[in-house]
């Protein structure tokens, strides 16, 4: 048992002021920027700009594997933990742009709610209809911010209609713009009916913000003669068209409340907060496999969500991301490896406060921990203190990129199967073996996990490979009613046929049309988007 048995209500208050949640959006929507705004508000920085700067040059302080150093992936933005009003907010960044690859959808298997940035110039992106299907496998409450009000951008209504019916989920707007560009006059809060004003330029966070109470206040009327009438128009027709926000609804993933704003000028970023604290949900309950396990349970548990590689290149080090899920971790606790069923001391746990890594001496469900280890944990593993569990919904995705890897120097064909084996089953990257022999075939996410990998073969297992394209659209693991089936099946897609490294049978699809057709043609047969670990 823990240590902290004797104080089982000081832990219960710690896990209901935790918010564990993640921002997703496409890149250049903003995330960077409210990310900052964010921490800002919650005090883990004191000036605005640091996030920014670290996105630039953070590769000039670490001395990480060269590919991490020039694509500028950093522990220390992994996870950031920092206090707003009374609670406890871990954010869990979910790496985009070039480094996109398999930890960012992940890292959204280990949040309770996730914030969604759209560029209200651009509306909904690719990447954030990516990564809404991965929130909506658990059906993660999301909080929608549509960014940059303070530039010409599209107008709010059709933001809201295409948010809807693209990825379908229903919009309660809780704040109204009032105007856009260098027209932009502020919000109109739906709910509180009263208006925020914009001052453009915000750097710091302003205590006081200017406002103004009541649709009919003729205060209204004084500060924004050309706008008003427009306002209680749009109020009117927003209140009459769309639904009030549901808290039950908007936790069942059904619903999101949206807000308007601009990260840049801080404007907007603090109601973000305040819908996190008051609307998000504490820690949620997991499925533990045999059981769902409650964060108010005093045994330890949680699960490998991360492995970030080669943090130190001369010890080979691994820090794998772990999520609390119930009881409390403490320095120097003995706990189960649920997969290698043997014992292990979780010391030196890290957490990640904005800027830097620090020691964690104490940790609870919704927490997310830092464990050193040179190997032994992958990807989906279950730590207990005995219980046999093992934690759901952290599933590997199908790849949409793929190369064939076979070694420069025919001697270190097996060398080459050994490190890609080792590698896939951490997680670095999917590897599948054709059922027709030849080379294997890498498939990942992002571009970068190809390079992380080729590094990591050279420098781990002196091994030189040449990576090829591959002629695969994407993969769907299957699953049939019988034997007869699977023979059948097999033996006429032979040649698109692979096993994952767990031995799974894997399709290799051309091309969608191609998928579709045989969809069509064998609907007996599961064709599946995710598989569990383990
Ligand atoms: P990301 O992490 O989602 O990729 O986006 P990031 O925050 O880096 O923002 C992308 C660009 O959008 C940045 O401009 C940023 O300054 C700008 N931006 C973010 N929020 C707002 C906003 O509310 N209004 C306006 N007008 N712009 C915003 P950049 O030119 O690419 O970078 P920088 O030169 O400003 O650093």
């Amino acid at each position: 048992m823990s240590n902290d048995t004797a104080f089982p209500a000081e832990r219960l208050r710690e896990v209901a002021r935790r918010r564990t949640f993640a921002i997703i959006s496409h890149p250049d929507a903003g995330k960077t920027t409210l990310t900052e705004k964010l921490l800002l508000f919650g005090g883990a920085i004191q000036l605005a700009g640091t996030v920014k700067a670290r996105k630039s040059s953070r590769h000039a302080t670490s001395d990480w594997m060269e590919v991490e150093k020039q694509r500028g992936i950093s522990v220390t933005s992994s996870v950031m933990q920092f206090e707003y009003a009374g609670h406890v907010i871990n954010l869990l960044d979910t790496p985009g742009h070039e480094d996109f690859s398999e930890d960012t959808y992940r890292v959204l298997t280990a949040v309770d709610a996730a914030v969604m940035v759209i560029d209200a110039a651009k509306g909904v992106e690719a990447q954030t209809i990516k990564l809404l299907e991965v929130c909506r496998l658990r059906n993660t409450p999301i909080i929608t911010f549509v960014n940059k009000l303070d530039r010409e951008v599209r107008e709010p209504i059709e933001l809201i209609e295409e948010i809807e019916s693209v990825l379908k989920i229903d919009c309660a707007p809780i704040t109204w713009p009032i105007g856009m560009g260098k027209h932009f006059r502020g919000v109109w809060h739906l709910q509180r009916a009263r208006l925020m004003r914009f001052t453009p330029g915000e750097d710091k966070v302003s205590a006081q913000q200017e406002v103004i109470e009541g649709l009919n206040n003729p205060a209204l009327d004084a500060a924004f003669p050309d706008e008003v009438a427009r306002l209680r128009g749009d109020v009117e027709l927003i209140q009459g068209a769309s639904a009030p926000f549901d808290l039950k609804r908007f936790l069942a993933g059904e619903q999101t409340p949206v807000f308007f704003g601009s990260a840049i000028n801080n404007f907007g970023v603090q109601e973000i907060l305040q819908a996190l604290v008051e609307w998000a949900p504490p820690p949620q309950p997991r499925d533990g496999g045999t059981r769902m396990v409650q964060p108010a349970e005093p045994a330890f548990t949680g699960f490998v969500f991360k492995i970030q590689a080669n943090m130190d290149p001369k010890h080979r080090d691994r820090i794998a991301f772990f999520r609390i899920c119930s009881g409390r971790y403490s320095s120097g606790m003995k706990v189960s490896h649920m997969r290698l069923k043997r014992e292990m001391k979780l010391s030196n746990a890290l957490t990640f406060m904005a800027n830097e890594r620090v020691h964690m001496a104490d940790g609870v469900a919704g927490d997310i921990i830092g464990i050193h280890n040179h190997g032994q944990l992958q990807i989906g593993d279950t730590l207990t203190e005995g219980e046999v569990l093992q934690f759901k919904g952290i599933p590997y995705f199908a790849p949409e990129l793929f190369r064939s890897a076979r070694s420069r120097d025919p001697m270190k064909s097996k060398q080459l199967q050994k490190g890609l084996r080792e590698l896939g089953e951490e997680g670095a990257i999917q590897v599948f073996e054709p059922f027709s022999g030849g080379d294997l075939l890498l498939g990942a996410v992002g571009q970068l996990q190809f390079e992380v990998v080729a590094a990591r073969l050279q420098a781990e297992y002196k091994v030189d490979a040449i990576y090829d394209a591959a002629d695969i659209y994407t993969a769907r693991w299957l699953t049939f009613p019988d034997e007869a089936t699977r023979r059948n099946f097999e033996n006429e897609q032979y040649n698109r046929m692979a096993k994952d490294v767990d031995g799974n049978p894997v399709y290799l699809a051309t091309n969608r049309y191609n998928l579709n057709i045989l969809m069509e043609k064998w609907p007996q047969v599961a064709f599946h988007a995710t598989r569990e670990h383990g």
